[in-house]
């Protein structure tokens, strides 16, 4: 059976990025999937202090809420991450828990001395983003961003659903389509891991 995480990073509860996620843990677990949610600003995490304790052991010496997540990300088939767009990156929340996951970077390539530009990896992540507005570029920036964070927790961007144009809580609740897209996404990635 399939282990995921699903990760909500916007500080709103009940806001577009976390009602899509819902949709997609909704999936992942018909499709037999156990979900682990983790909702980050419930999490005391400190941001990343640069101090490079992870150097001798790839495990960040920062105790605090961080800890049991970073077991946790290594240990998951599947990641399924959702963040609004702040200033054309990922929340605040988001950027912390990725920062700290510098630890598991140094673990992949200072350490198990990965190659750089290797494909291959063991977990497949879902993101999940809206913005309130409609530019083209609107998701370049998180697309990035994304890409990179899940390459040092060894997963590949199986897939992302990015919305344009919501922007209040709950404006995804008048896109149906959208919610049952992020329902799909779930259990596609689900059975895709299992
Ligand atoms: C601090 C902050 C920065 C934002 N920056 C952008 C932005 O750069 N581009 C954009 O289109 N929307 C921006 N927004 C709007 C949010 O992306 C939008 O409200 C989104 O629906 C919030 O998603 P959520 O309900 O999942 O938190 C910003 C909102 C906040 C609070």
């Amino acid at each position: 059976m399939a282990a995921m995480l699903a990760i909500y990073g916007s500080p709103r509860r009940k806001g577009n990025t976390s009602l899509l996620l819902r949709n997609a843990v909704a999936g992942a677990r018909e499709a037999g999937a156990t979900v682990e949610e983790i909702v980050l600003r419930d999490l005391k995490m400190s941001p990343c202090l640069e101090i490079y304790g992870c150097k001798e052991t790839g495990r960040c010496v920062i105790k605090d809420d961080f800890q049991p997540l970073y077991d946790k990300l290594l240990a998951c088939d599947g990641l399924m991450l959702a963040s609004p767009v702040f200033f054309y990156t990922v929340s605040a929340l988001t950027k912390i828990m990725m920062d700290r996951c510098q630890s598991l970077w140094v673990k992949r390539y200072w350490i198990e001395k990965t190659p750089f530009g290797k494909r291959d990896y063991s977990k497949k992540g879902l993101f999940i983003s809206v913005g309130a507005t409609k530019g083209k570029k609107l998701f370049d920036g998180v697309l990035l961003t994304v890409r990179y964070f899940l390459d040092a927790v060894d997963a590949e961007l199986w897939k992302a659903l990015l919305y344009r144009g919501l922007d209040f809580e709950g404006d995804v609740l008048e896109h149906p389509d959208y919610l049952h897209e992020a329902r799909e996404a779930g259990g596609d990635l689900a059975r895709s891991i299992s």
